[in-house]
């Protein structure tokens, strides 16, 4: 049985409006800091590329992408960098982008593997947060959305690699045609 998307969670109006708010915050909290923005690589790519135009800061972006050992799914909790970030952090105001946060065994490598690179701080900017399935204890300190436990897709968001385009973000359903 294939999968589509189908029902609606979030409409494209209603992401472009959290995201100009999370920009304004942005703007209004690094102001005078020029900060590093650092995209999770690949679902973060298409809220980065929103949410740097909607902070009217100086800033500057780089990306990172991370794996897991072994497996397919995060579950094993170890979790690797398969693309580094191309310029030092020490001393800079660094504010992590990811798309969704689920076990947060992700984003709480990531904390601690960037931390002990010195930046001079360090948060977390997440568009989505499906709180439910939360294994490992961490501080979002910019939450775009709280989701339900359901497997979204669109604004940058995939299912075996597909979706990622879809200018929505809705959930995943059972294609009984397909
Ligand atoms: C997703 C998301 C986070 C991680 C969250 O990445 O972008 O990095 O999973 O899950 P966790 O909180 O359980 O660790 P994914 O593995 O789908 O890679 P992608 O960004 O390349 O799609």
């Amino acid at each position: 049985m294939g999968h589509r998307p189908g029902r609606v969670l979030i409409a494209q109006e209603e992401i472009a409006e959290r995201v100009r708010e999370l920009g304004q915050a942005l703007s209004r909290d690094y102001e005078g800091k020029d900060p590093l923005l650092v995209g999770a690589l690949k679902g973060a790519v298409v809220f980065m590329a929103d949410l740097m135009r909607a902070a009217e800061i100086p800033l500057a972006t780089d990306f990172i992408a991370v794996g897991s050992y072994g497996g397919t799914t995060r579950s094993s909790g170890v979790v690797k960098i398969t693309a580094d970030l191309s310029v030092s952090i020490e001393d800079r105001h660094v504010v992590i982008v990811e798309d969704i946060i689920d076990t947060g065994r992700t984003i709480s490598y990531l904390k601690r593997n960037l931390q002990t690179r010195r930046p001079a701080s360090l948060r977390v900017m997440a568009l989505l947060d499906k709180i439910e399935r939360r294994e490992v204890e961490v501080e979002l300190e910019y939450v775009g959305f709280t989701i339900p436990n359901q497997f979204v897709v669109g604004y940058g968001l995939d299912y075996r690699g597909l979706y990622r385009n879809l200018p929505r973000i809705a959930a995943l359903e059972e294609d009984p045609g397909a």
